[in-house]
């Protein structure tokens, strides 16, 4: 089930046909800002494909799991001004906290929150929410991602550090059809036309962690995926756990 009102097509090929129009709004809503150096989160060009691919379905809110010093929480709040931003960090630790919540006290948008996600945001989520999970990682977020798309609310779940070759994202690769990766090489030109505007060499090999969008709607029942998502999980651990042993002496 699809959240009511939220029409826009929702592929690769559609988001990065848009991308190239959204461009300029993008950069002009994130001048100036720069990752922190030493803290590694959502860079410029991780956020401009959440952004192309969000900013078209018009949510009334987005909630973020994730947070930490607040780096991609302060360029949800610029780059969506109309939207409510509801993030949630899960480690109070106290620098982390003083420096999120300093950096966004200017924005009346966002609602910062503290606790687990996994428990803060299903009673949080609205019909027609994009959701921006960058932590809990990997097969966990994809479970907390699926306990929300299940409701039919959001319009869409983005994942972010959804890399090839791990675990998880081989299972969405054969599993969900419908998501879509913002390394595939039809969002690249956008990204090469960001770095020449943000002042980097456009043909920067500097590789940015791709986000995994989870357009809204299942495919396929929710009891079978969550049995397939713990399966796999519990086989990637194992694998892990082997390939860590030691090699046995003769
Ligand atoms: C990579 S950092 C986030 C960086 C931030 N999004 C940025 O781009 O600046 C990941 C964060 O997710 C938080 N996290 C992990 N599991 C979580 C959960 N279940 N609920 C809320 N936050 C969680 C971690 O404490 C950590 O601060």
């Amino acid at each position: 089930m699809r959240a009511p009102g939220h029409e826009a097509t929702l592929n690769i090929a559609a988001v990065s046909a848009r991308a190239g129009q959204l461009l300029s709004d993008f950069c002009s809503a994130i001048a100036g800002l720069r990752r922190e150096p030493g803290f590694r989160g959502i860079g410029r060009r991780g956020m401009f494909f959440f952004y192309a691919t969000v900013w078209p379905l018009a949510p009334r809110q987005i909630l973020e799991s994730g947070r930490m010093r607040g780096g991609s929480t302060l360029m949800l709040a610029r780059c969506f001004p109309q939207a409510r931003i509801v993030s949630v960090e899960l480690d109070r630790d106290p620098t982390h906290a003083a420096i999120a919540e300093a950096k966004l006290k200017p924005y009346t948008n966002v609602d910062l929150l503290y606790g687990d996600s996994r428990e803060i945001l299903p009673a949080r989520l609205q019909a027609g929410d994009a959701v921006l999970i960058d932590g809990p990682k990997e097969f966990r977020a994809l479970k907390l991602a699926l306990r929300l798309l299940r409701t039919g609310k959001p319009c869409a779940v983005l994942i972010h550090d959804f890399h090839p070759g791990q675990p998880a994202r081989k299972f969405v690769e054969q599993f969900w059809p419908g998501a879509f990766f913002s390394d595939n090489p039809a969002f690249a030109v956008h990204l090469r036309e960001l770095n020449l505007r943000i002042g980097r060499d456009p043909n920067s090999k500097h590789a940015v962690a791709p986000f995994v969008c989870l357009p809204g709607g299942l495919p396929a029942p929710y009891s079978i995926l969550l049995l397939r998502i713990v399966w796999a999980r519990a086989v990637s651990i194992a694998v892990g756990k082997i390939k860590r042993l030691p090699r046995l002496r003769r």
